[in-house]
């Protein structure tokens, strides 16, 4: 069966996919290619020599259920914990999909990325606890991703009548080691060492998105949600926000 995704609003996008609702599933979200940014458009932008790599070698998609697979083979099922799950593809009016967990907050809204949470309320005690969770847990697991980047992880929120408080937190994207040998393959002490510096660089990340908050300089719109999934009605793409 081939899911219609043109006619709906995508409560997302990245530099490369648009997220929407599964129309099947509402736990469930599916990403597919951006029609403004190809995989060929990818591949020009990339120049020489890497344009001369296969089509498919730049697709996100593709590399992400290829990780996600080896996660579930080769790892505790623990590490999902703070990733999120994935399903596979599916048929889609807008070509083949990632179907994937759909993070959301107690009350059924789409969570919102670190990003986002950070620059609208600062660096909470309780979000601090958050990201020291976050890493101690990619330590512990040594999971193989790239740097961590604060529009890839997802805030999960418990709202409560009177305050709220985090869940935990949830990385989207950015998993799995751009290196030829998979990092499991690598003496522990290599891997918690490369792990290491993920988590650096993470905490790096956050420290020039509080700075940049503190000059009040806008920090782009890449990982703002469009809607917030709670929509009674079908927003239809005509709504979509521009770029
Ligand atoms: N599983 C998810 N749950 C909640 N929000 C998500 C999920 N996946 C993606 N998003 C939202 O969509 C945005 C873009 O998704 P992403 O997978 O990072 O696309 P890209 O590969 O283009 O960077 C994220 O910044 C996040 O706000
Ligand atoms: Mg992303």
């Amino acid at each position: 069966m081939t899911a219609q995704l043109a006619s709906r609003q995508p409560f997302a996008r990245g530099g490369n996919r648009l997220c929407f609702i599964d129309p099947d599933d509402a736990s469930r979200c599916i990403k597919v290619r951006r029609p403004d940014f190809t995989l060929a458009d990818c591949r020009r932008k990339k120049g020489f020599p890497k344009n001369l790599k296969p089509l498919s070698s730049f697709d996100d998609s593709l590399e992400e259920f290829g990780v996600m697979q080896s996660f579930e083979r080769h790892y505790p099922d623990s590490i999902f914990q703070h990733i999120s799950r994935c399903y596979g593809f599916v048929d889609t009016d807008m070509g083949r999909g990632l179907s994937s967990e759909l993070i959301r907050d107690s009350d059924g809204r789409i969570s919102i990325t670190l990003k986002q949470y950070v620059w609208e309320r600062g660096y909470s005690d309780d979000c601090r606890a958050a990201v020291e969770q976050l890493c101690e847990h990619w330590l512990s697991h040594c999971v193989p991703s790239r740097d961590i980047l604060v529009h890839n992880v997802v805030v999960q929120r418990e709202i409560g009548e009177a305050d709220e408080r985090i869940r935990r937190l949830v990385v989207i994207d950015g998993l799995g080691s751009a290196n030829l040998i998979p990092l499991r393959w690598q003496p522990r002490a290599v891997q918690r060492a490369k792990t290491q510096r993920k988590i650096a660089n993470f905490h790096q990340r956050i420290e020039t998105l509080i700075q940049t908050r503190s000059r009040d300089e806008f920090p782009g719109t890449h990982g703002l949600l469009f809607h917030d999934g709670l929509d009674a009605t079908t927003p239809t793409s005509k709504d979509s926000p521009q770029s």
